[in-house]
């Protein structure tokens, strides 16, 4: 991996004070953005890709090719855990798509943020990166207080469909998403990345073994 200090980026920084949710976290960069297309990487996400090129350009790819208003990566899930998530409704992509073992482009008809397993209309859920078009400040600037008093990106998002296509990519099987929300998740992440690096993993391996006994 290149070294940050080696990028030739600009990093900005703006803070959300006080948590009034998702949407409202992403409208604070609606200064920045101006009027381009851009991507929301959630922090508490990491997504592994040995795939090249990585799930997040083939996001951004499949993004251009839909002609989307947003695009959202996907993951399935076990539909008992479809309260923790974005649900979406969908239907199966048709493009100029090369045969593969199994569909993951899709257009989503609906979505809904953190469903009972009643309401879920499918275990398709979002899984923390997005690619939009900046209308999606407008949806954002529409929507109410939703789901655990907080505003809801997904609402924005369902919102948007009056004027463009959703769309979504499902992560391929050798895609991994690691959520390192809570301390013990980002530990064992943590371990699982370092125990893969060539450099420390071998040692950390020796380390581990030792200290198991
Ligand atoms: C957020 C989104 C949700 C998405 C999830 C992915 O929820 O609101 O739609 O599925 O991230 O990690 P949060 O984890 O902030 O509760």
């Amino acid at each position: 991996m290149e070294a940050l200090e080696n990028l030739n980026i600009h990093i900005f920084y703006v803070r959300q004070a006080v948590p009034t949710g998702l949407a409202d976290a992403v409208y604070k960069a609606k200064e920045f953005v101006h009027d381009e297309e851009f991507v929301v990487a959630l922090g508490d996400t990491i997504i592994d890709s040995l795939n090249k090129p990585i799930h997040l350009s083939r996001l951004i790819d499949f993004h251009k090719e839909a002609n989307a208003l947003c695009t959202l990566s996907a993951e399935r899930i076990l539909i008992e855990h479809c309260n923790r998530y974005g649900i979406m409704d969908i239907e199966e992509f048709k493009g100029k798509t090369t045969p593969k073992t199994f569909n993951d482009k899709y257009i989503v008809k609906d979505l809904v943020e953190k469903p009972s397993q009643e309401e879920a209309p499918s275990n398709l859920a979002i899984c923390g990166r997005y690619v939009f078009s900046p209308k999606i400040f407008d949806y954002i600037e529409k929507i109410a207080v939703g789901k655990g008093g907080e505003k809801q990106l997904t609402d924005a998002i369902r919102l948007s469909r009056e004027t463009g296509q959703i769309a979504a990519l499902q992560l391929a099987e050798n895609e991994r998403r690691y959520d390192i929300g809570s301390f013990s998740l980002y530990a064992k992440a943590f371990v699982d990345f370092c125990l893969k690096d060539e450099e420390i993993g071998p040692e950390l391996r020796e380390h581990l073994k030792k200290i198991e006994l």
